[in-house]
């Protein structure tokens, strides 16, 4: 035990220990910005711009990058080639700079773990952290050095295809696991030999596509880009990513791609970002369509001007740059700044020093230990929607009829972006069952070859089955292809005949187990009559179908939470938590369903408040939802203190008991709303969070903490401020959660 009169010397040592720290990295800094400014000091035009360029792998590089023309090539995973193009670069070109490789490891390279929206379900940061480290393991044992991830683009809309890659709604949630991933791609130190550099991406708004519909406008109010959208981008900023992506989109009638407010004052100058911007794919050429530029030229000349830094895929700053710096429209100055930018963080991973990865490092994948996590992430993402009468977890004696079609699709459980994805690696359902249950007590049958199949010839089969078993597992859902780029959808129920299935196999009378494997919310309200209990299992990754087993036979108890709320039906969109109240909210007692209404009803005579007089106004399921095979009881809520100043932390505790016979995890939830502001606020907002083990019975004193400035918003003079006055909070499952109390910050 130290004694107290060590004290003065102790703080003095720390003083010394954190100064000599922050010297040490302002060192480090000062010599990546000298060998920086060096490098820059030699190179042509010509060179410069080539740092500009990325290029798509493939052959008929090797020139260019002799001649310093390429800065960066997507898509080439071989070692040895990465290695042979890394070789021309560094020791063939004028200058030796290397070439950045970069990939899109979005939810794992060969281990694949779920997608990312599955994994918001876990809503474990650490796991999300270790699949983004594996992730990363696996992707630079080829030679990849960069990946374009995290998506974080708040997603509030089912439709949109891309919700797959997002890490849901909320933008809390979202700023924790994508500040975890960024971490887990980038390791402790960027130079690690096997850090990759994150890719914030799409900046900005890019999720908010009207109608849900890829690529389409968004008009986000400033107010709501500043407290929604921006927030998560700030928090991978923070979390020290190194590279940001633009997106397609316009927003507010300025393509991201041309955006300079978002480019430079914000995302530059507020936030003092100094890694590097890329552009998506060819949205500098997009501006063309976008109508924000007139030819390739002047949309070169505009990215530029906004701040992206490097090309991808297209050649307009190839073919343009020089151009417009005769012409004046562009100077040196802009040029220098972008290549400065890309040069510091090919000095920070350590490319000059180590360019090439060595043969015994190469091609190190699915290790045991990575398959393992893979399987954590997929039990931990799947959510427990119902579970009537305990049908879950299934009797170990029991058989089982396993159908649908995705019991048995070892690339379809991948979900989208899985480039690299082995399918020789993937448990599916089908393999895993027969190995916990017994090959002779799984009797299988797909019943439908694929999500989208239209007719009904499987069907006997299948119901066959069902009839000989005790209980039934369907595993549907929509194929890898139904979700992610440019794979919008308008209608979101199980596609195909899946339903029809569902319906003649609640014939037999046997339980029904739904599991839907899927890359957004489906519309399974309706169809979910027909279950006895639901599983949603997102898609799961290489490890789904031995997660899945875990989770039926009660090996493991369910724990994963929605991201994302889910509509009853897809008119309801856009549907979120985080919603604002209306001056006519929505009121149980005066809401009347469109068939009572009475014939020739006076127009007055209807509650006329903010719902859908045939969905509603509630989800289908609430974010934050999901069931266990134990309960959770939430009591004694109380704050450490009832008034607060700016600055300060509050302690927010409870009691959290598992009233239930198993062990389990609850994901306690703390939710925040400020009662009046100077703007409208949202209703609630999630503000905390935790992941909790308990034992059957056991009972836990839990205390999170929300610091007072993060009750921040943007007010009615655009100023981000926490506002003095009265605060509600809830603690508990879910976003409907109802122990509560109030505090004052002053
Ligand atoms: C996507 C990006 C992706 C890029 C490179 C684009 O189509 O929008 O998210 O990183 O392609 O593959």
């Amino acid at each position: 035990m130290k004694s107290s009169k060590h004290l003065p010397v102790i703080i003095i040592m720390m003083l010394v220990s954190w100064a000599c720290q922050v010297n040490d990295s302002s060192d480090q800094n000062s010599e990546v910005e000298n060998k920086v400014e060096q490098l820059l000091n030699e190179m042509t035009l010509e060179e410069k711009i080539g740092q500009m360029c990325q290029v798509n792998g493939g052959n008929g590089h090797d020139e260019n990058i002799r001649k310093g023309m390429i800065g960066s090539i997507l898509n080439e995973v071989d070692p040895e080639n990465i290695n042979r193009l890394q070789k021309i670069a560094v020791e063939e070109s004028r200058l030796g700079i290397p070439i950045i490789v970069a990939r899109d490891v979005i939810h794992g390279f060969k281990t694949v773990f779920p997608i990312p929206l599955g994994q918001a379900a876990t809503w474990n940061p650490d796991l999300v952290q270790k699949g983004t480290r594996i992730a990363a393991m696996e992707a630079s044992s080829t030679g990849v050095k960069w990946t374009f991830a995290p998506m974080i683009d708040i997603s509030r809309d089912a439709r949109w295809g891309r919700i797959a890659e997002s890490l849901g709604e909320d933008p809390y949630l979202t700023s924790v696991l994508g500040a975890a991933m960024v971490k887990g791609f980038q390791g402790d130190s960027l130079n690690g030999e096997t850090s990759i550099a994150a890719c914030a991406k799409h900046f900005a708004g890019y999720g908010a596509a009207e109608g849900g519909r890829d690529y389409n406008t968004t008009s986000i109010p400033q107010r709501e880009l500043r407290d929604i959208y921006l927030p998560p981008f700030k928090a991978a900023v923070d979390a020290g990513v190194r590279t940001f992506m633009s997106g397609f989109n316009e927003i507010d009638g300025i393509p991201a791609t041309g955006n300079k407010h978002l480019l430079t004052d914000v995302l530059r100058k507020e936030w003092q970002f100094d890694g590097f911007v890329v552009r998506d794919w060819a949205s500098t050429w997009e501006m063309i369509p976008h109508g924000f530029a007139k030819d390739e030229k002047e949309a070169a000349q505009r990215a530029i001007k906004a701040g992206v830094n490097m090309e991808m895929a297209t050649t307009t700053y190839k073919d343009h740059i020089a151009g417009l710096i005769e012409e004046g429209a562009l100077s040196i100055e802009d040029i220098n700044q972008a290549v400065r930018n890309i040069l510091r963080v090919k000095f920070e991973l350590g490319l000059f020093d180590n360019p090439y990865i060595a043969g015994e490092k190469q091609n190190q994948f699915a290790k045991p230990e990575y398959l393992e996590a893979a399987k954590k992430a997929a039990t931990q993402s799947m959510v427990l929607l119902k579970n009537d009468q305990k049908t879950l977890p299934i009797n170990p004696s029991s058989k089982i009829a396993l159908i649908g079609p995705m019991a048995d699709q070892a690339y379809e459980q991948l979900g989208t972006w899985i480039f690299d994805g082995d399918t020789t690696l993937t448990v599916t359902p089908q393999q895993a069952f027969n190995e916990t249950f017994g090959q002779e007590n799984v009797l299988f049958a797909e019943g439908m070859a694929i999500s989208r199949t239209l007719h009904k010839r499987g069907f006997r089969k299948a119901i066959e089955q069902a009839k000989k078993s005790d209980v039934i597992v369907f595993c549907g859902g929509e194929e890898s292809i139904l979700s992610g780029e440019a794979h919008s959808r308008a209608n979101i129920d199980l596609p195909g005949v899946q339903n029809d299935l569902i319906k003649e196999l609640k014939k037999t009378g046997k339980p029904v187990v739904l599991v839907v494997m899927a890359g957004r919310p489906l519309t399974i309200g309706e169809i979910s009559e027909h279950a006895d209990a639901v599983v949603y299992a997102w898609h799961p990754g290489t490890m789904g179908g031995a997660a899945l087993a875990d989770i039926v036979s009660g090996k493991v108890n369910p724990s994963g939470k929605l991201p994302v709320t889910f509509p009853k039906v897809v008119g309801q969109i856009p549907i979120y938590y985080n919603h604002k109240n209306t001056g006519r909210p929505a009121n149980p007692d005066s809401w009347t369903q469109m068939y009572d209404i009475p014939v020739k009803a006076p127009q007055t005579s209807l509650g006329n408040e903010s719902h859908y007089i045939d969905a509603g106004f509630t989800p289908l399921y609430p974010f934050g939802y999901g069931l266990s095979y134990t309960s959770f009881e939430y009591s004694d809520l109380s704050l450490d203190k009832e008034v607060y100043s700016s600055g300060e932390t509050i302690e927010v505790s409870f009691k959290l008991n598992n009233v239930g016979d198993l062990a389990g995890e609850e994901v306690a939830q703390v939710y925040v709303q400020d009662l009046v502001g100077n703007v409208t606020r949202p209703v609630k907002e999630l503000k905390a969070f935790e992941r909790i083990s308990l034992d059957k019975n056991e009972e836990k004193t839990v205390t999170l903490t929300i610091d007072v400035n993060d009750l921040d918003f943007t007010n009615i003079d655009m100023e981000q401020v926490v506002e003095p006055g009265e605060f509600q909070l809830w603690v508990g499952g879910d976003s409907n959660a109802k122990l509560t109390t109030n505090f004052e910050v002053q």
